[in-house]
């Protein structure tokens, strides 16, 4: 080899070796102005209002994709991850498609009303090209640790497919990791001698498995009332023990509605009434509970699995305010305009003040702390108070009334409450019409 063409190609060779070194050691920036943790609904509405602000940041996801809950995988998929994951084959979203839309990003008008879990994924997959999100997003990225230090935070995640650790710095961290990953799993008593199998639902993924066998559901949450319907016709027997009070549709012959479980046997189990059921499997259908674990203490919130407090407007954590951890769709915004500066919270004091008055309303109203992250009758007012400190859109009213609508008439008529579709006519009206739905998801992709 000549020098001049070692002289050629040494450059060359630096240059590779940089962009191989860069790719795979640290591809990594250590330093930026925002991290945001989970690239499901909530981390994806984020990046879009930071993007727009021009704010630096990056997107640490767990998984190797992203759309959270909404990207269903076949279990065999998951890896030895936890599954992050609680949709099942044939799931329908149980709110109507306008409650669930990004702000000026609405699906196409020929969307079913109450989409699949797949026609929401794509949606998702069609906002992140849309406003090319993808390349901010750090995937296969797991976060084991939040600390506040030197007056920054300091985020450790660990790499899942080669379990290298890295840290970043950031001056604001938004917390977009769901509600909805940490299955609560209730103690029976006898569950140890029940000789079946007992699952949470956020493991449940086809029906096809439980074709012409016992089955025991037991809750009747959103999952529980939708695993009625779609177990109801393949089993030969399901038992559901649940304490809800609403119109009952007609599920198959075989579906037996139970009280409270009092204890597992051998074969199956005796309710509170006093009642026996031979069960060949048993699916919890009984929520999820949170899991912050991965908060330092120095981060001064009081994370249980049923609360995470305090906090201001449902987000901010008072003590250390450039922390935020996002609850609902729709929050995102507020949280990025507090990022780029475009409004002020008020003194520690006062946000301090603002929760306390909220904690002493909810125990006067006889509700307990795990509510204290929970809005009930004020989610409107909620909306319009925080548009109103951030300087941002806020969430039409008509949003909420279709949101409260449809979650009553859903008890009224479960097995046909998704053939009605919705439209928003203006900030306070919409149109609701029955159509069966036949239409096929519009979303290409
Ligand atoms: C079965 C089911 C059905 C639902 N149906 C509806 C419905 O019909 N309508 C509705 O409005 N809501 C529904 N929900 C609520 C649902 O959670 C929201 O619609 C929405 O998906 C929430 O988005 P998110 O971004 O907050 O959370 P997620 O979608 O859960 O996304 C969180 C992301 O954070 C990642 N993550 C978690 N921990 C870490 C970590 N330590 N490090 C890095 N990344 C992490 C996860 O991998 C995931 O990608 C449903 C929930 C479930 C479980
Ligand atoms: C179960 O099957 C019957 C008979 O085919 C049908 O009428 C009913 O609607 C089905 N129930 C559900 C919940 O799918
Ligand atoms: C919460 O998640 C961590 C991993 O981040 C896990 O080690 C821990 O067991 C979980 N907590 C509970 C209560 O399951
Ligand atoms: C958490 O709650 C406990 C008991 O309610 C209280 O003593 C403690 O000070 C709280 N810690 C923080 C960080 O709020």
């Amino acid at each position: 080899m000549s020098y001049v063409t070692f002289n050629f190609l040494l450059p060359v060779i630096i240059f590779c070796c940089g962009i191989w070194y860069f790719q795979t050691k640290d591809d990594i920036k250590q330093q930026y102005r925002t991290c945001v943790i989970g690239a499901g609904y909530g981390g994806l509405a984020t990046a879009r209002y930071l993007k727009q602000h021009g704010v630096d940041f990056t997107v640490l996801e767990a998984q190797r994709t992203f759309g959270g809950i909404w990207r269903y995988r076949s279990a065999d998929e998951e890896n030895g991850l936890p599954p992050f994951t609680g949709v099942y084959k044939n799931l329908r979203t149980n709110t109507p498609r306008p409650t669930m839309e990004f702000a000026d990003f609405p699906f196409p008008d020929t969307t079913p009303s109450y989409p699949h879990e797949y026609c929401f994924y794509k949606y998702l997959r069609k906002f992140t090209k849309e406003f090319d999100l993808e390349k901010y997003i750090q995937f296969k990225s797991l976060v084991t640790s939040v600390k506040w230090a030197f007056n920054q935070w300091k985020i450790d995640y660990k790499k899942t497919d080669t379990k290298e650790r890295y840290s970043v710095t950031c001056d604001f961290v938004v917390v977009a990791i769901g509600h909805y990953n940490q299955p609560k799993i209730p103690i029976f008593k006898g569950q140890e001698i029940f000789e079946g199998q007992i699952i949470h639902v956020q493991k449940y993924k086809d029906p096809e498995k439980y074709r012409n066998r016992r089955v025991l559901l037991i809750g009747a949450g959103p999952s529980g009332l939708d695993l009625a319907i779609h177990l109801t016709n393949v089993t030969s027997r399901l038992v559901h023990s649940h304490h809800l009070h609403y119109r009952q549709p007609k599920f198959g012959l075989n579906y037996v509605k139970k009280p409270d479980v009092e204890m597992f046997l051998k074969n199956g189990v005796v309710f509170k009434d006093g009642c026996y059921e031979e069960v060949d499997d048993v699916i919890l259908c009984t929520g999820y509970e949170f899991n912050l674990s991965f908060l330092d203490k120095s981060c001064e919130l009081n994370a249980t699995t049923r609360h995470v407090v305090p906090v201001y407007q449902h987000m901010v954590n008072i003590r250390k305010p450039s922390m935020m951890i996002l609850g609902w769709l729709h929050q995102a915004e507020y949280a990025v305009a507090l990022i780029a500066g475009k409004f002020q919270l008020p003194s520690l004091a006062d946000m301090m003040q603002s929760w306390l008055k909220h904690v002493t309303a909810l125990y006067a109203e006889g509700r307990k702390i795990d509510d204290a992250n929970l809005l009930f009758d004020d989610m409107d007012q909620y909306f319009a108070n925080i548009a109103k400190e951030a300087g941002i859109t806020r969430v039409a009213p008509v949003l909420t009334i279709i949101r409260d609508y449809d979650a009553n008439y859903r008890l009224e008529d479960l097995l046909n409450y998704r053939d009605f579709n919705y439209e928003v006519l203006d900030q306070y009206n919409y149109k609701r019409w029955y159509e069966p739905s036949n239409r096929s998801c519009d979303i290409n992709i």
